[in-house]
């Protein structure tokens, strides 16, 4: 089992510097399993090392080859949609839609989710309780045949797969990231591959994360007054926000089945009819378990480069960072009409965590301003995140 340096970032609220560097001299000093990962990711030593499956250990081979697919058109059954469509870089990795279509047009009720540091949340999208490991995850946007995103369905799977064994490029890539393995393609390949790259793309430079490393002038006063704010029991997001990833569904290669959590809430977004319903066929958990509690329960999502990844919430329902801290101050949202009508404050379903909370003006500018400290300029530009068919774009073998 690697081990996570001592000081790795455990699930406590989001950090307050309180005067001198943190920890300094604490660093971990044992070499360990999970060092050739740690190189790999690039990880600061406040990271904990994440959970790998056995079955796909990380390999430099297989975080390029899954690079190239990533944003390879020809992943998509009619060559016209990549990961990348729904996934931007600049956008740290979403699409600055409510919710996207896939390739053949199906529009999605879901909101493209950020790829920052997904290697550590203890389940993976909106509301689901059950997709554990991107590996999994990764078969739904390439495999699924409703609502359709790239479209590798039953019928042209064949096909999408002898474009990669037409290609020079890529029977090399593949060969060099699955040495053991007859010649040609196969989807498992490609979503290990993806899976591999997709493990990479750790955000962990942004002013907040260089403030927890004991910068205390990399956040402005106007920032701290918002960090403390957000950790202030009148606001109450850090109960849901906390951790790494800003959110407390959160797993480690530390994390044993016993300790892991997987967290849904409602936090008010609807209430329709009054009986704390969601539009139908949206309702977070419910959709898989089919309990009625269930309605309207998402996972927290994590806040990182929060402030590029606008619309916010799983339908994308609210336009600005200022919209959803007004929507948690009135503790709900008001819909007062139209097919959603409901006042979300009055919902029976709510989290109790979301009362609602008197905030001035300025304040509102603090926390946003905080979460603006969220942003990781070196995550949305770094080359090894880029598109690597772009001319621009430098060889995966680029130094930082
Ligand atoms: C048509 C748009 C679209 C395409 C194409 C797409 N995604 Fe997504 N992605 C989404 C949406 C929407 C979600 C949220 C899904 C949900 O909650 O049901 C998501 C969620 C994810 C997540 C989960 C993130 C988290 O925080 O749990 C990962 C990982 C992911 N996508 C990776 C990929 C990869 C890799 C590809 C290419 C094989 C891909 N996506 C293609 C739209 C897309
Ligand atoms: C009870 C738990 C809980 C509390 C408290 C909470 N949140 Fe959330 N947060 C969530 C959940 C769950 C979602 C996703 C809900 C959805 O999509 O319907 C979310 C979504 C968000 C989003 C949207 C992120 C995105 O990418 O779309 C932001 C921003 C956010 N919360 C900020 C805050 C702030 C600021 C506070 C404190 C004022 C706070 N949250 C309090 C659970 C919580």
């Amino acid at each position: 089992m690697p081990r996570a340096p001592r000081y790795a970032w455990r699930q406590v609220g989001a950090v307050l510097l309180v005067g001198a560097a943190l920890a300094c001299g604490d660093t971990p000093t044992e070499p360990a399993a999970g060092d050739s990962v740690r190189e790999l990711l690039r990880l600061p030593a406040e990271f904990a090392t994440p959970a790998i499956p056995e079955y796909n250990p990380l390999t430099p081979q297989k975080i390029a080859l899954g690079r190239r697919l990533f944003y390879d058109p020809r992943l998509s059954g009619n060559q016209t949609q990549t990961c990348a469509s729904c996934h931007e870089q600049r956008l740290a990795f979403t699409d600055s839609q409510a919710t996207p279509a896939g390739s053949t047009g199906h529009v999605l009720r879901r909101n493209s989710q950020g790829l920052a540091n997904t290697a550590y949340f203890s389940t993976l999208t909106w509301g689901n309780n059950v997709l554990l490991e991107l590996e999994d995850q990764i078969k739904v946007p390439l495999l699924s045949d409703n609502p359709i995103e790239l479209g590798v369905l039953d019928g042209n799977r064949a096909e999408v797969l002898q474009r990669f064994d037409d290609d020079s490029t890529y029977r090399a890539m593949f060969k060099a990231a699955f040495p053991n393995s007859p010649p040609g393609a196969t989807i498992n390949q490609v979503i290990f591959a993806l899976a591999s790259f997709t493990r990479t793309l750790i955000s962990s430079d942004s002013p907040y994360d260089r403030y927890y490393r004991g910068d205390p002038l990399a956040l402005t006063a106007q920032q701290v007054r918002g960090l403390k704010l957000f950790n202030s029991e009148r606001l109450e997001c850090f109960h849901c926000h906390s951790g790494v990833n800003l959110s407390t569904s959160y797993r480690d290669a530390g994390t044993t089945a016993g300790t892991v959590t997987y967290p849904f809430f409602n936090n008010g977004l609807y209430n329709i009819g009054g009986d704390g319903s969601y539009p139908t066929g949206n309702q977070g958990l419910y959709e898989l378990t089919l309990n009625p509690a269930d309605r309207g329960r998402f996972r927290p999502q994590g806040l990182r480069n929060v402030a590029v990844t606008a619309p916010y919430m799983h339908d994308g329902s609210l336009a600005t960072l200022r919209d959803v801290i007004r929507h948690y101050a009135r503790g709900g949202r008001l819909v007062d009409s139209g097919p959603y009508a409901g006042d979300g404050s009055l919902s029976p379903l709510k989290s109790g965590l979301v009362r609602g909370f008197d905030i001035t003006e300025a304040e509102i500018d603090d926390v946003v301003a905080f979460l603006e400290s969220l942003t990781d300029e070196k995550f949305l530009h770094d080359p090894r995140f880029a598109d690597p068919f772009a001319a621009s774009s430098p060889s995966p073998s680029t130094p930082r």
